[in-house]
Formats: C-alpha cells, sequence, structure tokens
C-alpha cells in the first residue's frame, strides 16, 4: 500500500463516496446536508492521488449509509462518483453514481413563472441533461437551463 493511500484511515461503518471529480467534495458534501452539528465523523479529503484519474476527492461519511436518493443527487454534482458502503470495516457494496437523461423531482426549476412553480396547479419538476460536465439541465416546462450553482443554491 502507498504512502498516499494511508494518510487517510480506513472507516468501520459508513459510506466512502470515492473518484469524486476534484474540486468537488465541498459541493458533495452541501448536496447531502452535512454540516458538522449533527451525525458521525465525516473526513473529506481533496487532491487525493489516484491511479484512475490522476487525483480525485474522497468522502467518508461514518455510520451512515447513504439511500439511493442521495447516490442520485451526488451525480448531479460528481457523475463518476463511486459510492462503497461499508460494514465492518469490509466494502459490501460499490456502486457507480448514475446521472439519468431526465430528472424528475430532486432539482427544482429557478425562473419563477415555470408552471412547475406554480402554486395552484403544481406539476413535478422535469428536467433533461443537455451535459453532463459541467452539468447543463433544461426544463421540460419552460426551457429554462440549470446549472450546477443554479442547482447549489436549492441545498
Ligand atoms: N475504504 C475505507 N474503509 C474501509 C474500506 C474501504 O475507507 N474499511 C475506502 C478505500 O480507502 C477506498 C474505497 O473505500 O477509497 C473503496 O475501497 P476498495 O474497494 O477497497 O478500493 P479500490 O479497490 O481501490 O476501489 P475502486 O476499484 O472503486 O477504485
Ligand atoms: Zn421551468
Amino acid at each position: 500500500m502507498s504512502k498516499q493511500t494511508l494518510k487517510v484511515s480506513k472507516i468501520k461503518d459508513g459510506t466512502v463516496i470515492d473518484h469524486i471529480t476534484r474540486g468537488h467534495a465541498l459541493d458533495v458534501v452541501k448536496l447531502l446536508g452535512i454540516n458538522g452539528h449533527l451525525g458521525g465523523v465525516v473526513t473529506i479529503a481533496m487532491n487525493v492521488p489516484s491511479g484512475k484519474i490522476g487525483v480525485k476527492d474522497v468522502i467518508k461519511v461514518e455510520g451512515r449509509e447513504l439511500v439511493s436518493e442521495e447516490v442520485d443527487r451526488i451525480a448531479l454534482i460528481a457523475p463518476h462518483a463511486t459510492i462503497n458502503i461499508i460494514r465492518s470495516f469490509k466494502v459490501t457494496g460499490k456502486q457507480r453514481v448514475k446521472l439519468p437523461t431526465v430528472i424528475c423531482g430532486t432539482v427544482k426549476c429557478s425562473n419563477p413563472s415555470c408552471i412547475s412553480n406554480s402554486e395552484r396547479e403544481p406539476v413535478k419538476p422535469i428536467f433533461y441533461v443537455e451535459k453532463e460536465e459541467p452539468l447543463r439541465l433544461r426544463c421540460h416546462y419552460c426551457g429554462h437551463i440549470m446549472e450546477k450553482e443554479d442547482i447549489l443554491k436549492q441545498f
């Protein structure tokens, strides 16, 4: 094992979000609602050398297994991330996040006059993924374009 991999220790139980595009760890933390006021140990590692993608960011969330809705949210910001579920120090689950071509319900349209924001006849927001990185979503109803920053404001 190289010295680099020893810098951040293994965890006993929880989730390791690996292969996050460098520079995006804090966005993922925000998206997951991690603020340090609640929950267990969270370790954030940035610019970790990685054989596969040069450098990467890694987040280790102890004592918590992410649910699929959270995994889908991560795909918006870190489309190449791997989610590892750790139990008793072993990787018991490994999953690549996947950005669907259509996003339903997770993101709100930031155009105030969009029908998806109307109070009387609310419809579920629907977006088409026009581009993965940098992220570009197009609203099904009004055509409004949403970028990463617009999405992060909602979390
Ligand atoms: N990990 C951890 N604690 C453990 C086990 C694993 O923090 N008890 C971390 C590792 O440091 C790594 C990630 O979880 O960042 C995935 O572990 P593993 O599958 O063993 O590593 P790789 O084979 O390198 O994963 P991949 O093939 O996805 O790159
Ligand atoms: Zn809209």
